[in-house]
């Protein structure tokens, strides 16, 4: 008999097919984000699991479902799995890294120049037929042509967002746990390593592309939006959790900084209310893998790691240690 996996939310038909060559699928297709409870409920009995970030794997869940021997990510970051708690319960856990670097880096430029430049807060009020009272400074915003990029994160996407710069003529500072080879600086638009204090002091635009975890919890706060030159933009496309919100809506009412755009939220898919009624934010829901060749691989990449993992081959992207139990 096949072994039995669940789908935890919804995922391209071609993809279910191809899992279903290997196991016996349950599959959220009405893609209900599952509470805790019913999660555990419908990972009994099943041996592996494609989810992705709205299904936490802690320790309440690995203990109740002793049979599950795997779970793949479809995403890249992993906060949602308690890696330390598989490795205790011997269940592999995989993502799907570097399939979606372009693809998100694309969006962290969109994202961040539709904030500068104001781009949605301009469609609201022509769409309210408002176009009659434009005046010379209607929607002026900051520059990013010739301006200074502050990336805090600098792996992958962060190096790819760091190249998309040479275009726009930018100079590129950036932030890291550790500094990088002078070849992949060179690369990153001839990126320059500095203190995340500094980097906030200097960049006119901050965008945020480092993974979360308790050591990346608030990296911008109350006292990093004050470093901040009220002129600048800060675009967050990494995790929430690594802006304080409730911090960034004080320095958005204040005018402490211009404007923040973001696809990652705290409590997502909860907002904080207060979000909604500021015109200086452009928010969106999470999107910046969402081109269809990128979430294709996405999903394929997380496939090909549980189809690896449960046939007793090493998944290609794996987080936990290995082997485990037969
Ligand atoms: C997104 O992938 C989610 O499951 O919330
Ligand atoms: C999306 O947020 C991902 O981590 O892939």
């Amino acid at each position: 008999m096949k072994p039995g996996i669940l789908v935890a939310r919804a995922i391209f038909p071609d993809v279910l097919r191809k899992l279903s060559e290997h196991f016996e699928v349950e599959s959220n297709q009405q893609d209900d984000i599952f509470s805790q409870e019913q999660l555990i409920a419908h990972l009994r009995g099943k041996q592996g699991a494609l989810i992705t970030m709205s299904a936490h794997i802690n320790e309440h869940v690995l203990a109740a479902v002793p049979g599950l021997r795997m779970v793949a990510n479809m995403a890249v970051g992993y906060d949602n799995i308690d890696i330390a708690a598989c490795n205790r319960f011997q269940v592999l856990a995989s993502n799907t890294p570097d399939v979606l670097n372009e693809t998100t880096a694309d969006f962290g430029w969109a994202l961040m120049m539709a904030t500068a430049r104001r781009i949605t807060e301009a469609e609201h009020w022509l769409r309210a037929g408002k176009w009659t009272k434009w005046r010379y400074d209607s929607f002026i915003g900051p520059d990013l042509h010739g301006s200074t990029l502050g990336i805090i994160g600098m792996g992958r996407i962060g190096q790819a967002i760091a190249r998309r710069a040479t275009g726009f003529n930018m100079q590129v500072l950036y932030h890291n746990r550790s500094r990088l080879a002078p070849e992949l600086e060179l690369a990153a638009n001839h990126a320059q390593f500095v203190s995340k204090e500094q980097l906030l002091r200097e960049s006119d635009h901050v965008i945020l592309v480092l993974p979360y975890s308790a050591a990346t919890h608030h990296t911008i706060a109350a006292a990093e939006l004050a470093l901040m030159k009220p002129t600048a933009t800060l675009t967050n496309v990494a995790r929430g959790g690594i802006v304080d919100d409730q911090a960034l809506i004080q320095a958005l009412r204040n005018k402490t900084i211009a404007a923040a755009g973001l696809d990652v939220f705290e409590n997502e898919p909860a907002l904080h209310p207060d979000f909604l009624g500021l015109t200086n934010v452009v928010l969106t829901p999470h999107i910046a893998s969402a081109s269809e060749k990128t979430r294709r691989a996405m999903a394929n990449c997380a496939a090909d790691n549980l189809i690896a993992g449960l046939s007793g081959q090493r998944p290609p992207n794996l987080l936990t240690s290995y082997p485990v139990r037969a």
